[in-house]
């Protein structure tokens, strides 16, 4: 008989608590440990999961020791491996150690940061490391920082934001629907920008039809000629104009917009522009790297997710803006029961956007700022770097190889093109069962894009345990598996 079996009242004594929670530190001491040996993609099928756990709550007390077998049992056999050094796939996601334990502390501590006096450490917490983080990424101090979950939603507040910088079209007060007063409002972004931005426009009743895709350029950059031409035609046919959204990084390739360019015109047309550097933003604390980041400083908003390269676990967004006035009244509301003394002297976050209830995220980004220090920070992306700038001379010295964009930063974009290949649909089947005979053997993951309608394969590099050996295996594996379906085709 378990002791939770007869206990209906109150929580785990802290003497099980410190029972099972040694036992779960060494789960994941020992995940960590050996997570190279584990498989990245899991072998399953839909529903194998859901199929090992009962389809309803436990009526009464379980015991934690089957909970923590359970973790083996149920939970590994489906899981892709973020963690893994050999997970190469989208941005990655990675959860530091340090990270970790600031998760474990957060939900031990489980405050509700939504107003200073709700939780004053988390507030000032929150202040200081968004501006320790401000400084690293050389923008200027007049920047406010707030934290979100994800990137996605820093951009919904963000063009939140710049909707709500058209004071004359009082949308706070009157809505957008049944009014024949209101312009239609139009949003310019690349053919390459994320679909969060689509998505925030979506939820903020711009619609599909207010987005204006503008073209880019050979190296995937937005073209500044044709934005500017854009929004000139627009003006003279009776849209208004609000808001452009430059990428420095971007999700297929990490193809980066002329910011400083795009900068000017938006400050010519009093248009808000929103730099989206959800995966390179990291790298804007290298100053080797600042040269990718000019102009940034004229942005109305900017977006860095150190949950994707900065060794933050999921979830922590970075959002900064210049104008902390407009997206606070785009989103303050404060009803009786939220009022404190302290209104007029301090930051209440909870006026900066949608959530009320606000964990305490900074305290994650904290302990990963602290425990690996800046010089840590720095030389683990610069080895990221170079290890993608090394496996981009392979494929350029490799004649069934070639890059599809310049190599940026950490991710390396490119496809298979062995010699007789001219026929773009058959170099795409082509390089679709490459990339399904890498996933297939479980060691790697790799994902893939399309560009100009080249299926193109990505390896992106941003895991805190990657190293040369793994990326050297992901290359010589690609190698062989081409030789392979190469082979599987010729005798087809
Ligand atoms: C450039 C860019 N912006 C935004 C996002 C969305 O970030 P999140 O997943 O945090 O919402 C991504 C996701 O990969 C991205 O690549």
């Amino acid at each position: 008989m378990h002791e939770n079996d007869l206990k209906f009242t109150g929580d785990m004594s802290a003497a099980d608590f410190r029972k099972y929670g040694y036992a779960m530190v060494d789960w994941i001491a020992n995940f960590f440990d050996t997570i190279e040996d584990r498989p990245v993609l899991p072998a399953i099928q839909p529903g194998d999961i859901r199929s090992k756990i009962p389809s309803s709550a436990p009526k009464l007390p379980e015991a934690f020791e089957k909970m923590i077998a359970d973790i083996d049992r149920v939970i590994m056999p489906g899981m892709t491996h973020w963690n893994h050094p050999r997970y190469l796939a989208y941005f990655s996601s990675v959860g530091s150690a340090p990270g970790v334990l600031g998760e474990l502390l957060a939900a031990a501590l489980n405050i509700n940061g939504m107003l200073w006096q709700s939780c004053p450490s988390s507030t000032e917490l929150e202040q200081v490391t968004t501006a320790w983080m401000r400084q690293l990424l050389g923008l200027p101090d007049h920047f406010f920082g707030v934290i979100y979950d994800t990137g996605s939603v820093s951009t919904m507040h963000a063009l939140a934001a710049a909707r709500e910088q058209m004071a004359d079209l009082q949308i706070r007060e009157k809505g957008m629907t049944g009014r024949a007063d209101l312009p239609r409002l139009r949003l310019y972004i690349s053919e390459h920008t994320h679909s969060s931005i689509d998505k925030a426009a979506l939820a903020l009743g711009i619609g599909m039809e207010g987005i204006r895709r503008i073209p880019s350029d050979a190296n995937f950059a937005m073209q500044p000629e044709a934005l500017r031409t854009a929004i000139q035609e627009d003006r003279s046919t009776g849209w208004r104009p609000f808001c452009v959204v430059a990428t420095i990084g971007t999700t297929s390739t990490t193809a980066v917009d002329p910011v400083a360019e795009i900068a000017n015109i938006c400050e010519r047309e009093d248009l808000w522009l929103h730099v989206d550097a959800a995966y390179a933003g990291s790298a804007a604390i290298l100053p080797e790297m600042q040269h990718h980041f000019a102009g940034w400083e004229k942005a109305d908003s900017v977006l860095v997710n150190p949950h994707k390269w900065l060794f933050v676990p999921l979830d922590l967004s970075l959002m900064y803006t210049r104008k902390p006035g407009v997206l606070r009244r785009a989103f303050s509301l404060v009803p009786e029961y939220l009022r404190t003394a302290h209104d007029d002297n301090v930051v209440n976050f909870m006026d900066y956007g949608i959530p009320l209830g606000r964990r305490f995220r900074s305290i994650k980004l904290w302990f990963v700022l602290r425990y690996y220090g800046v010089d840590g920070l720095m030389a683990r992306l610069r080895y990221h770097i170079q290890l993608a700038q090394n496996l981009a001379q392979k494929i350029d010295a490799d004649s069934d190889f070639e890059r599809v964009a310049p190599t940026h930063f950490s991710t390396v974009a490119f496809r298979a093109c062995p010699a007789g290949w001219q026929d773009e649909d058959a170099l795409n089947k082509l390089n679709a069962r490459l990339l399904e005979a890498v996933n297939a053997t479980r060691r790697f993951y790799l994902t893939h894009t399309k560009i100009g309608g080249k299926f193109v394969l990505r390896i992106a590099i941003g895991n805190i345990r990657t190293e040369a050996r793994h990326i050297e295996d992901v290359w010589q594996l690609l190698r062989t598996m081409l030789r392979d379906v190469l082979k599987n085709v010729q005798n087809a």
